[in-house]
């Protein structure tokens, strides 16, 4: 049978993200957006381009959740996107209700769905997508750290000629400015970065990393980056349909893990066809810890912000 991919938004990262999942051939794909027209016009776009790569995929185009019915994966890209100047914590109430909506109008016709959420502020959608779905924890995983990593990756392969092939990153946080760029786990073909580069290069390729979103908004001016999201969210579907057990860093449910309960957060997870199959816990210093504390501390204060704004009915997973 073939698997079925729901995308719920088809703005720049929905698209992108069909436009990755289609080359890939893991699914069927369907593209939803309130505006009308839209979705419909880009999945027919999309499925002409794919006679030249000789992909068989179906990709249908909707303004009907009824189009998600019986999906295997739902990612939601739904809501705005910051404009320069704003933070991922001024789209909270905004992107609160769309997320609400599409999960509450998705989850009824497609129970066994796992769901991947890229809208922003990230830890705090993931956080209400998982509690307004009634879903166990484990089917519900944010989007933030393969990016983020990605562009960690980005910068020292620049700063190193190096390819990127042999560069490995890991970014581990809230997806904010207080992200935490691990650079003694990260290597280059297994060397230490904190070896491998020097002080000075290493602390700029950290704070770039930081502020790798926003650096893309203030050039593209009118939204923010798309295809390194897209195709980050399109290796968690596949690491899930084709159950690869595969280690990403990833938004997961915290219960204990790192000192923390009850909240999303970026951590390594492994993905398989159940979802998150495993957290694991990295063993770090006590500078490392600080960090991590602090992004922590952001990301709950969006959440209670968030649990001000939005009335959840459900208690919790472990209440
Ligand atoms: P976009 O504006 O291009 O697309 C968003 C789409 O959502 C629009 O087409 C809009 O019509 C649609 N939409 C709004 N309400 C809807 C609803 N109730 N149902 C269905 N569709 C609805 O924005 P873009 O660039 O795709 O970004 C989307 C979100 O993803 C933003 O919140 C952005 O901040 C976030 N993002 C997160 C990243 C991450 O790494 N977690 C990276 C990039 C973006
Ligand atoms: C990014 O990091 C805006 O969260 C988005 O590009």
């Amino acid at each position: 049978m073939t698997a079925k991919i729901s995308i719920i938004g088809a703005g720049m990262t929905g698209s992108t993200t069909a436009h990755w999942l289609a080359e890939r051939e893991i699914a069927d794909l369907v593209l939803v957006d309130i505006v009308e027209g839209m979705p419909q016009g880009k999945a027919l776009d999309l499925m002409q381009a794919l006679p030249v790569i000789g992909k068989d995929v179906e990709v249908i185009g909707s303004n009907d959740y009824a189009a998600t019915q019986g999906s295997d994966i739902i990612i939601i890209t739904a809501g705005v996107a910051r404009k320069p100047g704003m933070s991922r914590e001024d789209l909270l109430t905004t992107n609160a209700n769309i997320v609400r909506t599409a999960v509450e109008n998705t989850v009824k016709i497609s129970p066994q769905a796992i769901y991947l959420i890229l809208t922003n502020p990230l830890d705090t959608m993931a956080t209400l997508a998982m509690r307004v779905s009634g879903l166990p924890p484990e089917r519900v995983v944010g989007q933030a750290g393969v990016l983020d990593s990605a562009r960690m990756r980005t910068f020292v392969a620049m700063e190193t000629g190096v390819s990127v092939e042999n560069i490995a990153c890991y970014v581990m946080g809230g997806h904010g400015d207080e992200m935490v760029p691990l650079t003694r786990h990260s290597n280059v073909a297994g060397v230490s970065l904190r070896d491998f580069l020097p002080a000075d290069r290493l602390a700029a390729i950290v704070e770039r990393t930081r502020k790798g979103g926003a650096e893309v908004i203030n050039l593209l001016k009118t939204g923010s980056a798309y295809y390194a999201p897209a195709v980050a969210v399109a290796q968690m579907a596949e690491a899930i349909l084709r159950d690869k057990h595969l280690i990403v860093p990833a938004s997961a449910y915290m219960r204990g893990e790192y000192g923390l309960q009850d909240m999303y957060f970026g951590v390594p997870v492994q993905l398989g066809r159940g979802g998150i199959e495993k957290i694991l816990e990295y063993s770090l210093d006590a500078d490392e810890q600080a960090e991590l504390k602090a992004s922590a501390a952001k990301v709950r204060e969006s959440i209670q912000v968030m649990q001000r704004l939005v009335k959840i009915e459900s208690p919790g997973p472990d209440r």
